[in-house]
């Protein structure tokens, strides 16, 4: 089984994602969050700059309606070295989808299939596919799974809501199953998969999945990857720690591990990977705001995880210095509530 980090814009950007290999890992791709410019702005352009992200297999994702756009960037991501890169369909924020993209340009499968006809036919790189399964009903689905049976279309991720879903209710895995009957290229899902029930619920019902791409439920948790891959994870007979990682202080921590906490949760990780994080985004942002509006975003996937008291949480949150914040994040005893 594949395991995706999946883009999400704010969340992981590549200061996330070289924390988060160096201390979780278990992810076979990571996805930049979507990049849209002809010519890369400079936050796109830490995103993908290979000097950023040395030592990640890493995706760069673009969104656009326009095939000249789309091309001249691919031109640009090839020139850095990238072997794939991903078309995102699935976008559903207001200002994108009236201008005719991401799960807007599903709104126009005529202009739609004009523009994959472009791409596929003149992109110097293969071309993965981010997309969700139509704006309204699950009734577009079947006609745009026969609209990409017709391109070679490197791997179809499919984030199984629609676009009037947005990012709640439930996902279709009957909508994923029936992609794989109608497709032959490589196929992963992507949506609501928070644990190994989750998980092992999806291989139920498509039991030939290959591939699965993690949002929300690993950043809330980063040891999501760690526990549907080794489904042992759970009962506490295998501790992330346990789990074999380059990283020398990985084995450090493991040594430390801290026995009174939650057989589940290596806590210590958790630390090094926030402190890491935290430094990440000092050296990058400059003033102490916008480096807290990171953290804070992060403590609301974590709070969903983490046992944290609300009182602690509401301080977090209206934290207005790195000082007090830190001293906070110190008080902290973290489990998690699984
Ligand atoms: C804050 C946020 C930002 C996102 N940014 C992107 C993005 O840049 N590109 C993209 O394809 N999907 C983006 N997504 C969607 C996720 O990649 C994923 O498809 C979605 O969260 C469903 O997976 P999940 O239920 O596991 O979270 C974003 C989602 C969130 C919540």
């Amino acid at each position: 089984m594949k395991i995706y980090l999946a883009p999400m814009e704010g969340i992981t950007t590549y200061i996330y994602r070289n924390a988060y290999h160096k201390y979780y890992g278990g992810i076979d791709t990571y996805y930049t969050p979507f990049v849209a410019n002809r010519r890369l702005k400079s936050r796109e352009l830490s995103e993908v700059l290979p000097e950023n992200n040395t030592a990640l297999p890493l995706v760069p994702q673009i969104l656009t309606n326009q095939a000249d756009i789309f091309l001249e960037i691919a031109k640009q991501l090839k020139d850095m070295g990238y072997y794939e890169v991903n078309f995102n369909l699935g976008c559903p924020s207001g200002t994108v989808v009236a201008k005719g993209r991401g799960a807007g340009f599903l709104n126009d499968p005529g202009k739609l299939e004009k523009f994959l006809d472009i791409i596929y036919d003149k992109s110097p790189l293969p071309i993965s596919i981010k997309t969700r399964l139509g704006i309204e009903s699950l009734l577009e689905w079947e006609d745009l799974l026969k609209m990409y049976a017709k391109f070679p279309i490197r791997e179809l991720i499919i984030h199984a809501r629609t676009l009037s879903q947005q990012y709640t209710g439930k996902p279709s895995i009957e909508a994923f199953k029936m992609a794989q009957d109608m497709l032959s290229c490589p196929l992963c899902y992507n949506g609501d998969i928070t644990d190994f029930t989750s998980f092992n619920n999806l291989l139920k019902s498509c039991p030939d999945t290959t591939a699965v791409m993690l949002g929300r439920g690993a950043i809330s948790n980063p040891e999501l990857p760690l526990i549907i891959s080794k489904p042992n994870f759970n009962s506490g007979q295998i501790s992330p720690s346990s789990i074999s990682h380059d990283e020398t202080d990985i084995n450090n921590i493991s040594e430390n591990k801290d026995n009174s906490m939650d057989n589940s949760f290596d806590y210590k990780r958790f630390v090094l990977f926030h402190d890491e994080l935290l430094a990440g985004y000092k050296d990058y942002m400059s003033g102490e705001q916008p480096v807290l509006y990171k953290m804070k975003e992060l403590w609301t996937f974590w709070s969903m995880h983490f046992n944290i008291d609300k009182k602690t949480l509401k301080k977090i949150k209206k934290v207005q210095s790195i000082n007090a914040y830190q001293s906070i994040v110190k008080t902290l005893h973290l489990t998690s509530n699984c």
